[in-house]
C-alpha cells in the first residue's frame, strides 16, 4: 500500500487525477470504477478541465459506480446517477451506453445485483477504481460487518451514515435506509485502487484502516490486502497516522527519482 500525504484537497485531487490520465493514456478503453460524495469532486472536476483543455479522450472509457440509494431514480438530485451526470458524465466525452451505475429502482434488486457483477465481469474487469471513505470506515456501502468477500447486494446503511449523508437532504429523515452496492470482494477484484480522503474528520479513521488491524468492523482496512492500492490524502486525514513521515520520505524519494512510479508501488 503506498500512502501520499498531500498538502491540501487541491493537491489531492490533482494527483488523483493525474493517476487515472496516465490510466487512459496507457489504456484509452479502460474500466474506471467511479465513486460519490463529497471527496471525489475536486478529481472529477480536474478530469473535466483535462479533457477540454488537453483532450483527455473517455471515447472508449467503460465505468461503473460503486452504489447508488435504493428507491431513488436516476432523476432525483440526491441519487448518486444525478451527482455523477452533473459532476462528471455530462461534462466529458464517455459515451452514454458505456456508463453503469446501479439502478434504485431495480424490480428485482437480486437479479439487478448478478447482473451487474457480469457486465463488471464481461468488460474485463475494473482497471482503476477511486474509492472514499466513510466515517465509520465503509467503502463503497460496505457497512461495518460487511463480509470481506461480499459482492453487489443490498446493504442498510448505518445510523451514523445517514446522518453523515443527511448533509446533501433537507432532513435526515429523508435519507434513504437501504442501498446497492458494491462488494468488499467485488471491490477486491479491480486491477488497481485509488482511496482519496480528506479533513480532519476522515483522520481516526483513516489511521485505524491503514495502521490498525485487517477486519470486517472496519471494510476499508481490507485494502492492506490488496497488491496495488495508493491512498492519497490531504495533510488533515493524514494527521493520525503513526508512519506519517515515513509515507513523507518515500513520496519524496520518488518525486525526485522515479516520478514515473508514483502511485504504481
Ligand atoms: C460513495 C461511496 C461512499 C463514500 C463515503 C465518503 O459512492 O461509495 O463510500 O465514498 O461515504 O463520502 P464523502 O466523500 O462524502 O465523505
Amino acid at each position: 500500500m503506498e500512502v501520499i500525504i498531500t498538502e491540501n484537497y487541491e493537491s489531492m485531487s490533482k494527483l488523483a487525477a493525474s493517476l487515472i490520465r496516465q490510466q487512459l493514456l496507457s489504456r484509452p478503453n479502460s474500466v474506471l470504477g467511479l465513486a460519490t460524495g463529497s471527496t471525489p469532486v475536486g478529481t472529477y472536476k480536474e478530469l473535466v478541465r483535462m479533457h477540454r483543455e488537453e483532450g483527455l479522450d473517455f471515447s472508449q472509457v467503460v465505468t461503473f459506480n460503486l452504489d447508488e440509494y435504493l428507491g431513488l431514480p436516476p432523476s432525483h438530485p440526491q441519487s448518486y446517477r444525478y451527482f455523477m451526470d452533473e459532476n462528471l458524465f455530462k461534462h466529458i466525452n464517455v459515451p452514454p451506453g458505456n456508463i453503469h451505475v446501479p439502478y434504485g429502482h431495480a424490480e428485482s434488486v437480486v437479479e439487478f445485483c448478478a447482473w451487474y457483477e457480469e457486465q463488471i465481469k464481461a468488460a474485463g474487469g475494473i482497471d482503476i477504481q477511486i474509492l472514499g471513505i466513510g466515517g465509520d470506515g465503509h467503502i463503497a456501502f460496505n457497512e461495518p460487518g460487511s463480509s470481506l468477500g461480499s459482492r453487489t447486494r443490498l446493504k442498510t446503511l448505518t445510523e451514523e451514515t445517514i446522518k453523515d449523508n443527511a448533509r446533501f437532504f433537507k432532513d435526515e429523515a429523508e435519507v434513504p435506509r437501504f442501498a446497492i452496492t458494491m462488494g468488499v470482494g467485488t471491490i477486491m477484484e479491480a486491477k488497481r485502487i485509488i482511496l482519496i480522503a480528506n479533513g480532519k474528520a476522515k483522520a481516526a479513521i483513516i489511521a485505524e484502516a491503514i495502521e490498525g488491524p485487517i477486519t470486517a468492523q472496519v471494510s476499508a482496512s481490507v485494502l492492506q490486502m490488496h497488491r496495488e492500492v495508493v491512498v492519497i490524502l490531504d495533510a488533515a486525514a493524514g494527521s493520525k497516522l503513526k508512519r506519517a513521515d515515513y509515507y513523507r520520505w518515500v513520496y519524496e524519494q520518488k518525486k525526485r527519482l522515479v516520478p514515473q512510479m508514483i502511485g504504481r508501488m
